[in-house]
Formats: C-alpha cells, sequence, structure tokens
C-alpha cells in the first residue's frame, strides 16, 4: 500500500529534517490538510505554505482541501506542483465542472466525503474521478480514532470499483494505525494517510516499511 504522511501532524519548525524523513521512508506522497476555520473548526495553512514546501523536495504533494469554496485554489496550487487535489463533495455544488477543471490543469481530481457522506452522493461521479479520498475521521484535526463503520464503506466503494471496472484510487484519511492498516489493504484500500502514527510513531521508517510491506503481501 502507498503511504501519504499528513504534514498537520510534524512539526513545523523543522521542516528540513520532516522532509528529509518522509523521503528516508520512501512515502509516495506528502499529504497537506487545507483548513479554512469555516467548513472544519479549524485553520492550517494555505497555497503559499506549500509552495514553500515545494522547495524543498520533489516528493508528489497530495492535497486535501477542507474549505468551503475549494475551487478559489485550484489554479494556485497547479502552479505549485501539485499532483492529487482533493476538494469535498459537500463543499461543491458543481463537482463534475471543478474536477474537469483540476485535470485539464494536470492534476489528478479527487473527491473526498466526510463519514456521514454516504457513497450515492458521488456514484455519478466516479467513472470520471482520478482518486477518491475516504475520510474515516470527521476532518479537523488529526489524532482521532479511526470510526470503524468506515470499513464497511471502503469494502463497497472497492465491490462498486471492481463491478464497473473503473479506474480510481482509494485512499482512506483518518485515524490510520499498524493495526487497522492491514484489514485497510484488505479491503482494496491503495493508498492510507497517516499523521500521528507516521509521525509520533518511535520509528516512522519502520511503520512506513510495515505499511510498505502490506502491499507486498497483498500482491502475492
Ligand atoms: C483530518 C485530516 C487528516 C489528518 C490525519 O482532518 O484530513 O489528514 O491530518 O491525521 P491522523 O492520521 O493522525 O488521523
Ligand atoms: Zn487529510
Amino acid at each position: 500500500m502507498k503511504l501519504a504522511p499528513s504534514i498537520l501532524a510534524a512539526d513545523f519548525t523543522q521542516m528540513p529534517l520532516v522532509i528529509k524523513l518522509v523521503e528516508t521512508a520512501k512515502c509516495e506522497y506528502l499529504h497537506f490538510d487545507v483548513m479554512d476555520g469555516n467548513f472544519v473548526p479549524n485553520l492550517t495553512f494555505g497555497p503559499p505554505f506549500i509552495a514553500l514546501v515545494r522547495r524543498l523536495t520533489a516528493i508528489p504533494f497530495d492535497v486535501h482541501l477542507m474549505v468551503q469554496h475549494p475551487g478559489q485554489y485550484v489554479e494556485e496550487l497547479a502552479q505549485v506542483g501539485v499532483q492529487i487535489l482533493s476538494f469535498h463533495v459537500e463543499a461543491e455544488a458543481y463537482s463534475p465542472r471543478l474536477f474537469r477543471h483540476i485535470q485539464d490543469l494536470g492534476m489528478q481530481a479527487s473527491v473526498a466525503l466526510n463519514p456521514q457522506t454516504s457513497l450515492t452522493a458521488i456514484e455519478e461521479l466516479l467513472p470520471h474521478l482520478d482518486n477518491v479520498l475516504v475520510m474515516t475521521v470527521d476532518p479537523g484535526f488529526y489524532g482521532q480514532d479511526f470510526i470503524s463503520t468506515m470499513f464497511r464503506k471502503v469494502e463497497k466503494l472497492h465491490a462498486y470499483r471492481e463491478d464497473h471496472e473503473l479506474m480510481f484510487t482509494i485512499e482512506v484519511d483518518g485515524g490510520v494505525t499498524e493495526e487497522n492498516v492491514t484489514t485497510l489493504q484488505s479491503l482494496g484500500v491503495d493508498t492510507v494517510v497517516a499523521g500521528k502514527s507516521f509521525f509520533g510513531a518511535p520509528d516512522p521508517v519502520k511503520f512506513a516499511a510495515r505499511v510498505h510491506g502490506s502491499r507486498r503481501r497483498f500482491h502475492a
């Protein structure tokens, strides 16, 4: 399975070291949680911070917009050099227009779903999406507990993808741990985001190796 450490859980005073760690751990992506204090009850950072981090690394950026008007930031983020861009379906009335715009700007378009939002809310969008970000905690903070009923949601999404022979990847975000990562891999998840369990691990490189190892077992 692929791993996207969430920078929100990192030490912001030590960015060059944080980046070195993520690179040493051979993580496929770096996850950025952009929060506007409006769509979610927390305020983080915006495109200028992401642009600063871009100067430190070439690792693909996975940006998760938890904002009320996601369309506002898309062009700036394309210029920064973002690979996957997620916005919340709950925040956007015209999702198809927005994800086509994201794709036209050369990024992968991803829709994020709150735990309470059913998969039926995005069913018609799935053939056109590059990635689905399944929130497994209520968005807003790192370090929360995984909501166990989300296993079933991920399983359903995976079954839908198989049945309809679709190409989107499945990414899980929130409360991922060494304990639940094996289950997530067996349910067909392609990428996990990890904040606390990566940056708070006694040895983040070992944690990453376990996540990556679960991919090898899956395909064996
Ligand atoms: C929550 C964020 C998550 C969070 C993940 O709103 O979208 O990306 O940073 O952190 P953990 O893995 O600690 O739940
Ligand atoms: Zn996130």
